[in-house]
């Protein structure tokens, strides 16, 4: 039922039919302004078809031209069922919001039937009958069986093996012969899956059953293209993070210190990550009293965070990332706070810093939480993040499915120096999530750190952390220039 008084909006046979008109008649961006697709868009939003795959760098445009999409179509399709499904629940709501936003003001607003619901999983009624629901792929129990006629998912690589053909797939059996019926799958690139061997699908079909396009984050005229000149700049034409973020392209991880599906296994392990309560992935945990916790900090220099990484290690087979401190130029007396009331609260965790140059006073005035202090050159730094690397390949490590966390773990990469010895790379991008979580990792590591479930350990600790000896060919190579 149509709101009183209210007056539908009316559709031209044109606008019907084209999602991009339909756009530019009752769109808007954020600031008001009316909505124009950019040229890639135009071309998406204008070749869906029943599956579409599209890989898209990093603010292409992905979210507000499938939000465009999924409006168009519930407004000009009675009686349809739309779902929008990402990795977790948090992430659809990026572009359920984004639909919700255009149905709130504006002409569409007539149409909507009730409130907006948000809990526990969004949804949009439109008087027309059809619907829009939000979902996670983690929590495959509210998808399966659930009939839909529109599929849109976000960040389709970096779903759950099986999930799209096992649970995702089948949403269509009944309705997916209906016009317009479909899959749309887009995501920046993340390996090899699912999602590559749909787009490998579709790009080698020409039956017109599968479309798949690719759009670097440079064909976005609106993207700030200063931003992108420098990251450009700052990481390499040939990088790894620059090929597959911002150009889209599936390319060989092979130079990545942690393996892409030992990452994947490594948030899929997370408790919460696949259960069944639809809830999103709870980061970061509470402090659980009996367990066993370490502390590693990686110390802020002036481009770089501060950042704290708790680990609970009460179970040596599944080091579970339990919270992250990551902050910027807030100065060291905040960061001695933070370090010191993460301690406390997490059962007195035994506390590892960074104590490269200025780091090294730092380690001195937290000798009342008996702080250590891990000194980093090329070779030590290698060897910790080889101790880490280690963990995920063995599988014995849990960490949220947290983009910031997973992004600078999957693009730490080893780097061939001009006189041809290796090197991290510390340079350039970040590494201090992946750093912090080594040296809590190596803590972790040390046997008089495992088995010691007292709240406070008395026994004397070392000002310095010993190594063990060198254990691969690799570390030959990481002598400092
Ligand atoms: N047609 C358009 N007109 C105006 N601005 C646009 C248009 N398309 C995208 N943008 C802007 O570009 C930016 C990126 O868009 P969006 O968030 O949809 O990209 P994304 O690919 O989903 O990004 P992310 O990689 O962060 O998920 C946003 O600021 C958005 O408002
Ligand atoms: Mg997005």
């Amino acid at each position: 039922m149509l709101k009183k008084n209210a007056k539908p909006p009316a559709l031209s046979e044109e606008i019907k039919n084209d999602p991009v008109e339909f756009g530019r008649k009752f769109l808007r961006n954020l600031d008001g302004s009316p909505f124009e697709p950019h040229d890639g868009q135009i071309e998406l939003l204008r070749n869906i078809t029943s599956t579409t795959c599209a890989c898209c760098g990093r603010q292409w445009g992905k979210s507000v031209s499938m939000a465009v999409y999924a409006v168009w179509y519930m407004v000009t399709h009675p009686n349809r069922q739309v779902y929008i499904i990402a990795p977790t629940l948090d992430q659809s709501k990026i572009i359920f919001n984004e639909i919700a936003r255009h149905f709130q003001s504006g002409p569409l607003s007539v149409l909507v039937e009730g409130k907006i619901i948000e809990t526990p999983f969004p949804r949009i009624t439109l008087s027309n009958g059809s619907q829009c629901h939000g979902r996670g792929a983690n929590s495959p129990a509210y998808i399966r069986g659930k009939p839909a006629h529109l599929i849109i998912l976000d960040e389709a690589a970096f779903f759950k093996q099986g999930v799209i053909p096992n649970v995702i797939e089948p949403m269509l059996t009944v309705t997916g012969k209906m016009l317009h019926s479909g899959i749309i799958m887009i995501s920046t690139p993340f390996g090899r899956g699912d999602f590559y061997d749909y787009s490998e699908a579709a790009r080698k079909t020409t039956d017109g059953t599968m479309n798949f396009f690719r759009y670097s984050s440079e064909s976005n005229p609106h993207v700030d293209r200063k931003r992108l000149n420098a990251i450009k700049k700052r990481y390499g034409e040939q990088s790894l993070i620059w090929l597959t973020e911002y150009m889209a392209q599936f390319v060989d991880a092979d130079l990545a210190v942690f393996k892409w599906e030992d990452i994947k296994a490594a948030y899929e392990a997370y408790p919460g990550y696949s259960n069944d309560d639809g809830a999103s992935v709870r980061f970061p945990l509470a402090p659980t009293e009996g367990h066993k916790y370490v502390q590693g900090v990686d110390l802020a220099n002036v481009r770089d965070f501060f950042v704290s990484t708790i680990l609970d290690i009460t179970n040596r087979e599944r080091l579970t990332l339990s919270r992250m401190d990551r902050l910027q130029k807030r100065g060291y007396s905040a960061y001695k706070g933070i370090i010191r009331s993460n301690h406390k609260a997490y059962n007195f965790a035994q506390t590892l810093v960074d104590a490269t140059s200025l780091g090294e006073s730092v380690v001195e005035d937290l000798a009342d939480i008996r702080a250590q202090g891990y000194k980093f050159s090329n070779q030590s730094k290698y060897e910790i993040v080889q101790e880490l690397s280690r963990l995920f390949n063995e599988r014995r490590i849990a960490i949220p499915y947290n983009r910031d966390i997973i992004d600078e773990l999957r693009y730490f990469q080893y780097e061939f120096t001009d006189s041809g010895n290796v090197r991290m790379e510390a340079s350039q991008g970040h590494d201090d999530i992946v750093m912090s979580l080594a040296l809590a990792a190596h803590l972790a590591a040390i046997p008089n750190s495992i088995g010691v479930f007292r709240g406070v350990d008395l026994t004397p600790q070392p000002q310095r952390v010993t190594l063990p000896p060198n254990y691969d060919p690799w570390a030959e190579l990481f002598k400092d220039d």
